[in-house]
């Protein structure tokens, strides 16, 4: 289990504009922090910023373990594969794996790769070329791959964002049941607010510059998004009315 997991007064300027100001919040083990927030908001740059990926100009992430190195999943927003890939769906997955200097899975490694595939049910991928699958299988294969080293923290970028409504559903419940079930601390962007609202325990909203963190009811419910959403692009308005609601700090 993660000891700590804190970002700390981060800033991060992209071409000469500040994208992240001062963001600070901590992750508990075992919590689901939903990411909302428009387009161009630095959604995606903060969990690079947490890779280490990207460096901030100023502030701090520390990812600490009580007694090994913390392990991370992530699965990007955008990942290409190649359709004419020639890389079966099981192999993808154990690519997940950490320890792949040694060439060859052991009996442990086999057995977790197929609880890992049942439980985001792609087991019946399992000899399918990964460059044919769907857009949502894949999605389901990608979370596979993370999860198959046993992650201390999953990042999560629009994971559900190719999915049908049911599967979107899914996806989101069965990665709030692992978060809480195996302590994993997740980070879980999305568009969709409900499915944000309904799993997440608490919410970060990321505007250019700005954001606030805290219950889905205090972000979502008491707060009018659709109204901030559309004011992002009204110069001046969306200021005031995100700054308003800006109490996290
Ligand atoms: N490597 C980069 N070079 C230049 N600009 C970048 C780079 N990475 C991100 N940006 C810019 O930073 C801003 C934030 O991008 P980011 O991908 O973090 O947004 P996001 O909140 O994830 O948006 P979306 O909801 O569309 O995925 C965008 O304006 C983007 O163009
Ligand atoms: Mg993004």
């Amino acid at each position: 289990m993660i000891k700590k997991f804190c970002v700390d007064q981060i800033d991060v300027y992209i071409n000469g504009e500040k994208l992240l100001d001062h963001l600070s919040f901590s992750v508990q083990p075992g919590e689901m922090l939903g990411i909302i927030g428009p387009n161009g908001a630095g959604k995606s740059t903060l969990l690079k910023v947490i890779l280490g990926v990207i460096k901030p100009q100023h502030g701090t992430v520390e990812i600490t373990h009580n007694d090994r190195r913390p392990v991370i999943g992530y699965v990007p927003q955008a990942r290409a594969i190649d359709e004419e890939m020639p890389i079966q769906t099981w192999d993808f997955i154990s690519l997940g794996l950490p320890h792949r200097l040694r060439p060859w899975l052991t009996k442990r490694d086999r057995a977790v790769i197929k609880e890992t595939m049942e439980l985001t049910d792609t087991s019946h991928l399992a000899k399918q070329p990964i460059g044919k699958l769907s857009g949502g299988e894949k999605q389901r294969v990608f979370l596979a791959q993370a999860l198959v080293r046993n992650p201390d923290v999953l990042l999560l970028d629009e994971s559900t964002a190719n999915l049908d409504p049911k599967a979107q559903e899914e996806m989101a419940s069965l990665v709030h049941e692992l978060c809480v079930q195996q302590n994993i601390s997740t980070l879980f962007i999305s568009h969709d607010i409900h499915l944000v609202s309904k799993y997440s325990h608490r919410v970060l909203y990321l505007t250019r510059g700005h954001y606030t963190v805290g219950s889905a009811e205090e972000i979502i419910d008491n707060a009018n998004l659709d109204v901030l959403y559309q004011l992002q692009h009204v110069n001046g308005m969306a200021q005031t009315a995100v700054e308003t609601m800006r109490y996290g700090g």
